[in-house]
């Protein structure tokens, strides 16, 4: 397990001066965590200004801390992305941050009514941002590097997936919301396979490569199960790996025969993996992505009518 599990990076414009829960703040100096405050000083507007002007963005905190900082940022949420004194790139960062840290929870305990209850807040706060903020997605790129990939990921594949639905069809809230809780859940099925093939950084061999291809109908038997989640919610932990070809997995279910949640859930989800660093390789710029992708979908691999609508409504929304 590496280091970094035991802090979490936090956007210094989400710490409220005066306001901030007791806990120790650190700064990242030469790769090493440094006591920034004290549990018992309070955080200032100085310590804020002072930070501010010398482009520190983030603060590190333990994570046996986030219980008490969580409650205090969900919390506090809604009022703070109501503020008109935060740039919209403030408050999407804080926004994908509470959402990483509520998903770090639901990931470890996916059947506590809290943890679901907070999930689904979390997505009507991404919805609402998405829905107010026309650069909402911007801020997502400047939280990647901060947290553990696979919750950042599902926090862009959730957004990713609300903002086509929403620009697309025609869903009621209730389905939106499950929309966005099947995306922040897709890859739950990972945390059943062996760390030692995730982190590995060289190639798999075909053996582990099946392993982590039973992701998708390990979660979802998963969540079946737990009889908690709706259709909606299984389809994009399911199928999306499906391929409108057919050459996807677990099923091999073609056309629209997939369901439209699992062929959205595809496309980004190939998206955000493509953008963002791996172990095996650096992270492709928004041009590339669409590159690699646009030849994929030539292939046949998505839907190209929704292929080219995605396209479309990134470019819009100015996510290159
Ligand atoms: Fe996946």
């Amino acid at each position: 397990m590496s280091k970094d599990r035991y802090w979490r990076a936090i956007s210094i414009d989400s710490i409220l001066p005066e306001h901030f829960p007791n806990v120790a703040l650190f700064l990242m100096s030469g790769g090493n965590y440094v006591l920034y405050k004290a549990p018992d000083r309070v955080f200032t507007v100085d310590d804020y200004s002072r930070l501010k002007r010398n482009n520190t963005e983030f603060l590190y905190v333990r994570s046996g801390d986030m219980e008490s900082i969580n409650e205090f940022m969900e919390r506090g949420l809604a009022k703070m992305l109501s503020r008109d004194d935060l740039s919209g790139n403030a408050k999407g960062r804080i926004l994908y941050q509470t959402s990483v840290n509520c998903l770090i929870d639901l990931f470890e305990s996916p059947e506590t009514t809290d943890n679901q209850i907070r999930c689904r807040n979390m997505v009507q706060h991404i919805l609402q941002q998405l829905a107010t903020d026309t650069h909402a997605l911007e801020s997502l790129k400047s939280i990647v590097g901060h947290n553990f990939y696979i919750f950042t990921h599902s926090v862009q594949v959730a957004a990713l997936s609300l903002l086509v639905h929403s620009e697309l069809f025609t869903l009621a809230h209730d389905e939106m919301v499950d929309i966005g809780t099947g995306s922040l859940l897709h890859d739950y099925g990972m945390t059943f396979i062996t760390s030692e093939i995730l982190e590995r950084n060289d190639a798999l061999s075909d053996i582990e490569y099946y392993k982590v291809k039973q992701h998708t109908q390990q979660g979802y038997e998963y969540f079946k199960h737990s009889g908690n989640y709706s259709e909606i919610v299984l389809n994009i932990v399911r199928y999306h790996h499906e391929r409108y070809d057919g050459n996807g997995y677990p099923t091999g279910i073609k056309g629209d025969d997939i369901p439209r949640s699992g062929q959205v859930a595809a496309i980004c989800d190939v998206y955000s993996a493509l953008t963002m660093d791996r172990p095996q390789r650096k992270a492709n710029s928004h041009t590339d992505t669409i590159m690699i992708m646009r030849e994929e979908a030539k292939k046949g691999a998505f839907n190209l009518e929704l292929f080219n609508n995605f396209l479309e409504i990134i470019n819009e929304r100015n996510v290159g």
